[in-house]
């Protein structure tokens, strides 16, 4: 049998206490198995990015039960979710997130060099994998979106992670470009047993996922299994 990936079980996140308290995420359960291209669908302020920043270890979880490959990570301390987080997550976020003074090569450079040698040489080849080699010495300001989002997904892959954990990729891009952002993310987890988590509040990209999870009020409503996903390039929005 397989391991899953992610085993959360009763999973509680409130931020705040007292008069302030919210409670982001109530009692959620799901297991995914590696390999998988994951879709969490939910309207804004569903809990997507609360429950994306628990799986990525960003956040001490309130109560409940967070397993991610293999490793139990709720009640983790600082240290050690900073050091699982190394080990196991690559991020990719909506407004790409990348440092503005380095070039597209330092900034997958800079995440390769935490995780082992010949960083230069890995992030020279996740640039090409990406289709960005010429554009390598340019600094991000000189880039387009998409091209900006393609060095965050080659930054957010150059570790081999076997989780990679999208928060709306594609909420600051055009149609097209979208598109060959969510192909690039797709692409990523042919051939590799590498899980893609995708969070988005838009309901047609839920078409191109393997698996599509629903979030409502901290709450999961429904969780399909999609036997015929869409190719990206056919999606509508
Ligand atoms: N750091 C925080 N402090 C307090 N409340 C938060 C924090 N982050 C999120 N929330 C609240 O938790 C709920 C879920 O937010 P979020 O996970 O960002 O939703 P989504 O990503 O689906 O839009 C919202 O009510 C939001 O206001
Ligand atoms: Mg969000």
């Amino acid at each position: 049998m397989v391991q899953p990936i992610v085993v959360a079980h009763d999973l509680t996140k409130i931020y705040g206490d007292g008069d302030t308290a919210t409670e982001a995420l109530s009692g959620v359960t799901f297991t995914i198995d590696p390999g998988e291209f994951v879709v969490l669908l939910g309207p804004s302020g569903s809990g997507k990015t609360t429950l994306l920043n628990q799986i990525g270890a960003l956040e001490p979880a309130t109560s409940g039960s967070l397993t991610v490959n293999g490793v139990e990570i709720a009640g983790m301390s600082d240290e050690d979710r900073t050091e699982f987080r190394r080990s196991t997550v690559g991020f990719v976020f909506q407004f790409y997130n990348l440092v503005p003074t380095l070039t597209a090569h330092e900034n997958v450079a800079l995440i390769a060099e935490i995780t082992g040698d010949d960083a230069e040489a890995r992030s020279d080849c996740k640039l090409e994998e990406v289709g960005l080699t010429d554009r390598a010495g340019h600094f991000p300001g000189q880039m387009s979106g998409g091209q900006q989002q393609r060095v965050a997904v080659a930054r957010g892959i150059v570790k081999d992670p076997p989780l990679l954990l999208c928060d709306e990729p594609t909420g600051a891009l055009d149609l097209e470009t979208g598109r060959t952002i969510l192909d690039l993310l797709k692409s990523t987890t042919q051939g590799e047993d590498r899980t893609v988590f995708l969070v988005t509040h838009n309901s047609t990209i839920a078409e191109m996922a393997d698996r599509v999870i629903r979030l409502r009020d901290g709450r999961i409503v429904g969780d399909d299994v999609n036997l015929a996903p869409t190719p990206a390039a056919e999606l509508r929005w």
